[in-house]
């Protein structure tokens, strides 16, 4: 398979991490170029130290982690402490990180990075709100053109909310962003609660995980054991749902995954429905199809592949 290069924007977060791990256990398929953080589960400054420790973890410290924007780009921001933890990561003991901050910031590490590499070659894999995007897209317009394609977490239709009735939390965190990212014209590949919440943490897939036997493995199940209380609590589930690996599974193997190319628009408006992500999945309207909005995943081969390429991580 020809290597894929990539931009990972997140809020680290316990999905996120693993999302991070996965890609950087995949070198043959992905080349992540950076990293940059956003604010999102956690503030800024402490999701950066998060993407730091996640980096140690998997042994690839050649990979710059930049430092993006610290809030939506209208909004309060609002945090998920009380899904992630205090320190966004809770649940293993990761050391503090020697690796530092790449000075660059993020929103300047995108544009520049798809203006230097050759046009069509990146894709933008985003697992928190979409601020740093829609930033550079703001500051660059250019770089919409030049962009393969957007690989999201984030959003829901018949899953509908996780942080409101009506709206899944990356896109409630900062609508305005991902109304600027979903109208810029760019290949969107959607991984919305629709698909998230079919990809369980049961006990036998975290003992799988421990059971590697190795640091990232340990590691893993630790940070899934502590994030997944909240949605069990919650869902009443036999796990909890994996949010953001769910993009990186999809470009390492497109063919676990089945969706529809639709129209998606983010509600920017409304108080009661704010970030809710209206997927024209009946295609009842003419607005442009700019999604390929993910409704079916092999969930098995999913932790299959998970376990596989954590195990090749220290
Ligand atoms: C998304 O919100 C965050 O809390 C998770 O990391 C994931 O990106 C799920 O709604
Ligand atoms: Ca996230």
């Amino acid at each position: 398979m020809t290597q894929r290069k990539i931009i990972i924007d997140t809020d680290p977060g316990q999905d996120d991490a693993v999302a991070l791990l996965l890609a950087l256990a995949s070198p043959d398929e992905i080349e992540v170029l950076g990293i940059t953080a956003v604010a999102g589960n956690v503030s800024l400054a402490q999701n950066a130290i998060n993407a730091l420790k996640v980096v140690e973890l998997s042994g690839r410290n050649d990979v710059p982690v930049m430092a993006g924007c610290p809030g939506p780009l209208r909004r309060r921001l609002e945090t998920a402490e009380h899904v992630h933890g205090l320190t966004g990561l809770d649940g293993p003991d990761l050391p503090d990180p020697q690796k530092r901050l790449d000075p660059r910031h993020g929103v300047d590490f995108i544009v520049d990075t798809l203006m230097a590499e050759p046009s069509g070659t990146i894709t933008l894999v985003t697992l928190g709100p979409l601020t740093n995007l829609a930033m550079a897209l703001i500051k660059a317009p250019m770089i919409a053109a030049r962009i393969k394609r957007i690989v999201m977490m984030g959003g829901a239709y018949f899953e509908v909310g996780n942080i409101t009735p009506a709206a899944e939390f990356n896109i409630y965190v900062d609508p305005e962003a991902a109304d600027v990212v979903l109208r810029a014209g760019i290949p969107v590949v959607m991984a919305s609660l629709d698909i998230t919440h079919k990809v369980l943490t049961t006990n036998a897939r975290l003992d799988a995980l421990r059971a590697i036997g190795n640091r990232a493995g340990a590691a893993v199940a630790d940070m899934l054991g502590f994030s997944e209380r909240f949605d069990l609590a919650k869902y009443g589930w036999r796990g909890a749902p994996l949010h953001d690996p769910c993009t990186i599974a999809y470009l390492l193997r497109p063919e676990l995954f089945d969706g529809r190319l639709i129209n998606v628009s983010i509600e920017v408006e409304s108080e009661l429905t704010r970030g809710m992500s209206v997927a024209d999945f009946w295609q009842i309207t003419d607005r442009p199809k700019n999604v390929f909005f993910l409704s079916k995943v092999d969930d098995s081969s999913f932790f299959a592949l998970l376990t596989e390429r954590l195990a090749r991580l220290p």
